[in-house]
């Protein structure tokens, strides 16, 4: 059936076994389902604009809870929900009766009675887990203080568009160990790809993580690495990712986080030359440039944050496809 949403493929068989689940962590989701999520995003993308994409959405409407600011993960969200047919909410917290008390329990009955999916970005990913335990619909993390797994679908497909393949490749992560190292631990290590993270001792990814990231590894043939040395995480790396040494949230400890990152944990032009040279640099944005990224990286041949940042919306829009 030419044109309709058969076409690009969200009727297939893989959709029954994400349909209706919360995306809280990718440790939740086997290789096979995260690979379902990229190929579709892939078809999406290659169809945007077009009436083969279908409405999907139609009739579905989806909140967005945000307690944190966001370029990215609003517009890109927004966007796919109203892309596909639907009809997305922002919310801001300060906004909601949330920001007066109202516990995350209530609101997630009450939203459970409106809409059919909600994302969340917290603070705490305790909040994400009472809000998926009280809600009936599904739950989405839009990023909390340990995860980010809406990012890594989109490094994943970047890396996948990049090379066209995933399995053996290796990613160095320099810097902070937080949300979004944790997130591209799981994720990269469920489907093949080799990580090595160099950061300061007491930055460290979240000890579970490492774990799952581990077990995955042992079962994908690939490795995790924790290093201390940026120059040895980068040498022969495929992809260089780094993130903000102040994460939101993290403010009051700027001062201390500087000091122990910059400039040692700096991804630069001659760190860059110690990987690959057809090495990519990506980031999940928004940069402090030239605090942990100088401009001539981020803006030089080897960066791939712009296709990064789009891909945002391709695989939100695979996600939400896929988990109505
Ligand atoms: N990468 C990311 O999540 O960006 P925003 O904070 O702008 O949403
Ligand atoms: N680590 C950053 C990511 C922003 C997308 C933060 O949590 O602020």
């Amino acid at each position: 059936m030419p044109g309709t949403a058969r076409e690009i493929g969200y009727s297939s068989r893989r959709r029954v076994r994400i349909r209706g689940r919360d995306f809280l962590k990718l440790q939740d989701f086997s290789a096979e389902e995260i690979w379902s999520i990229l190929k579709l995003s892939k078809k999406l993308k290659s169809a945007r604009g077009r009436r083969a994409a279908g409405k999907p959405l139609r009739g579905k409407n989806v909140a967005l809870i945000f307690e944190k600011h966001s370029t990215r993960t609003r517009v890109s969200f927004e966007l796919a929900v109203a892309e596909l047919g639907g009809t997305p909410i922002y919310l801001s917290k300060a906004e909601m009766q949330l920001g007066r008390g109202e516990t995350i329990e209530d609101t997630a009955r009450v939203l459970s009675r409106y809409v059919h999916l909600v994302m969340a970005r917290v603070y705490r990913y305790e909040t994400l887990e009472r809000l998926a335990s009280a809600a009936s619909i599904p739950v989405v993390n839009g990023l909390s203080d340990i995860n980010h797994p809406l990012q890594t679908l989109a490094d994943l497909q970047t890396i996948w568009e990049r090379f066209r393949r995933l399995r053996g490749l290796t990613i160095a992560w320099v810097g902070d160990g937080n949300n979004v190292c944790n997130s591209i631990l799981v994720g990269a290590s469920k489907l093949g790809v080799n990580v090595r993270v160099a950061c300061p001792e007491g930055y460290e990814p979240d000890e579970r993580f490492l774990e799952w990231a581990r077990a995955n590894a042992e079962e994908t043939g690939s490795s995790i690495e924790i290093l201390r040395e940026p120059e040895e995480a980068v040498r022969d790396a495929d992809v260089v990712m780094t993130d903000v040494f102040v994460s939101m949230g993290q403010e009051e400890e700027r001062e201390r986080r500087m000091e122990v990152f910059y400039p040692t944990y700096q991804v630069n032009q001659a760190l860059m030359a110690k990987a690959k040279p057809t090495a990519i640099f990506m980031h999940p944005l928004p940069a402090h440039r030239n605090e942990e990224v100088t401009d001539e990286v981020i803006d030089g041949p080897q960066s791939a944050v712009w296709d990064q940042a789009e891909n945002r919306l391709h695989t939100a829009k695979a996600l939400l496809s896929l988990l109505l």
